[in-house]
């Protein structure tokens, strides 16, 4: 069975992340799978609203750490990067249902969803300086705008998780329920979506998302060179070894060296 499932049904199109033995962690065929059903759902007249879904113990791990350190993406034709603009991008209602850990990229596509409802056992983090990277999908802009610059920081120069309620109250997801109603309660709300006129929903939209989506695309553009430089350094690669050697990683070598 796919890692991806793409089901179409009453104008909602859904998408589940479906690798769950791996945490949902997303390898380069997951993203071109998911940038591919974003872009067929722009287009395809029977899609009014699109759904992304996980797992009620999981929603994603965030990007494969075996493919970080064998085929980290080249450029801005890589599937990540596809993904990534297809989210920003996406014209219809965009939804996503969120249980478990959200780490990385499984957090920052949040920022592109116009609706999010969370388990009550969701976990948002972005470790991304922790693995000796920078913020990618535009975070950096987008998260001091949800949630004030220090907590911004916290949550970017620390890299630690917070939880379903503070994720309601700054604002990240907009209902939290127990995660076995998650993907319901998202699917309620896209189909209630479906039902509304289309053209209205698309230029609300529209409107909504007008006023940076320039900045949005140039800083997503600014982070992505400096993420992929980062992925080839010593200390990305101290910590994607430790992750799967299960200890600490060391950045005393990489530290040294700067
Ligand atoms: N990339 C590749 N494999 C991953 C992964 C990732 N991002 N996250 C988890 N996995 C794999 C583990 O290696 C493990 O595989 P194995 O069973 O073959 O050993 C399996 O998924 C289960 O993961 P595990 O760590 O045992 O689950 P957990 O419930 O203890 O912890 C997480 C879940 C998500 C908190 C933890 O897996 C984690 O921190 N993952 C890395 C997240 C990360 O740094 N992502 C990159 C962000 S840019």
């Amino acid at each position: 069975m796919s890692d991806i499932l793409q089901h179409t049904e009453d104008g909602v199109l859904t998408l589940t992340l479906n690798r769950v033995d791996k945490k949902n962690a997303l390898t380069a065929a997951m993203y071109a799978d998911l940038a591919r059903g974003l872009t067929q759902g722009a287009s395809d007249p029977q899609v009014r609203v699109a759904l992304i879904q996980g797992h009620e113990t999981v929603f994603s791990a965030g990007n494969d750490l075996a493919d970080f350190l064998n085929q980290p993406p080249q450029g801005t034709d890589s599937p990540v990067f596809h993904f990534l603009h297809g989210i920003s991008t996406f014209p219809k209602p965009l939804l996503a249902a969120v249980s478990g850990p959200a780490v990385g990229v499984g957090s920052t596509m949040l920022l592109h969803c116009d609706l999010v409802v969370a388990g009550d056992n969701a976990a948002f983090s972005m470790p991304f300086v922790n693995l000796g990277l920078c913020p990618e999908a535009a975070s950096s802009l987008l998260v001091p705008q949800l949630m004030g610059y220090h907590r911004a920081a916290e949550a970017l120069l620390l890299g630690e998780p917070f939880f379903a309620e503070a994720a309601l109250e700054t604002g990240w997801v907009n209902r939290v329920v127990p995660p076995t109603e998650a993907n319901v309660v998202a699917q309620q709300w896209a189909r209630k979506l479906a039902a509304k006129p289309l053209t209205a929903l698309l230029e609300t939209k529209r409107l909504l998302k007008s006023g940076q989506a320039e900045a949005v695309a140039q800083r997503m553009g600014q982070e992505g060179e400096m993420f992929r430089r980062m992925l080839h350094e010593p200390a990305a690669k101290e910590a994607f070894a430790a992750f799967f050697e299960k200890r600490k990683p060391d950045f005393s070598k990489a530290n040294a060296a700067v």
